[in-house]
């Protein structure tokens, strides 16, 4: 895939931005909106997403994933995640480089890295695919109320150079695309996924909202969705915001 870069100086959000350019019918596969000065990101729910002018990445690439029907919509949030794991491993290195489900990327126990996933569905396809993705670059101090953030500088303590490392990533989300585009091997995406799984076959603690429990991740379903084994043997599925890590 050939990416084009298209850089703007100051944006509200890029997911947004993206979202307008497809409904004027100016967006297209490989479009990569970027700017370093996002000035309202939107994080999952009603989540803001934090990002200090000039330091970090905040981009939305635009994708056509026909190939994947919109019910294996967790593909995209896979291959996404992998290719941020692969790209932060390589600037950190006695630390352990996670995806804490379904797409938060963490290093140690700091949010290095989110995506927020728009999809827009046409009968039976994706039709367009916007993924929004924040790295924490070179930011050392977070003002918002979002848990446990931190920046790539806090394990590799040189200032990063930004594009270098966006040309990395999207180097990476193209060849995980392409292969997956290929290979269509949806097994061999989830036991990647699963092996970089936060707490995956670990005893933790997590909230249903109402009250604590212990519980044991041991699969994700085709949905994406997060099955957890409880101490009295049962089995629990749980959907995006179903369930909450206890750090
Ligand atoms: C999350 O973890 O809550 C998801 C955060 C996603 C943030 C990125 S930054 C670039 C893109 N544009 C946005 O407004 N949000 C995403």
């Amino acid at each position: 895939m050939i990416f084009n870069i298209r850089n703007i100086d100051r944006l509200e959000s890029t997911n947004s931005y993206a979202q307008k350019l497809l409904e004027n019918g100016d967006l297209q596969e490989g479009d990569v909106i970027s700017t370093y000065n996002q000035e309202n990101g939107k994080g999952q729910g009603e989540n803001f997403w934090e990002s200090e002018s000039g330091s970090n990445i905040t981009i939305s690439v635009a994708l056509q994933p026909r190939v994947i029907h919109p019910s294996q919509q967790f593909i995209i949030n896979q291959l996404v995640s992998l290719a941020l794991v692969d790209v932060i491993e390589q600037y950190v290195a006695n630390e352990e480089v996670k995806i804490k489900w379904p797409n938060d990327i963490y290093v140690a126990d700091k949010k290095i890295a989110g995506v927020l996933i728009q999809n827009f569905i046409k009968g039976e396809e994706i039709e367009f695919s916007i993924v929004g993705i924040g790295v924490n670059v070179n930011q050392k101090e977070f003002y918002s109320d979002a848990p446990n953030p931190g920046s790539l500088i806090h394990y590799f303590n040189n200032t990063m150079d930004l594009k270098q490392l966006l040309d990395q990533l999207l180097l990476r989300i193209d060849v995980k695309y392409e292969f997956y585009k290929q290979m269509r091997n949806v097994q061999d995406l989830k036991s990647n996924y699963i092996d970089k799984l936060f707490r995956f076959n670990i005893w933790a603690t997590y909230s249903d909202g109402n009250k604590n429990f212990q519980g044991k991740i041991i699969d994700i379903d085709e949905f994406g969705r997060l099955i957890v084994k409880l101490k009295d043997g049962q089995e629990k599925t749980f959907m995006f915001k179903e369930i909450e890590f206890i750090l």
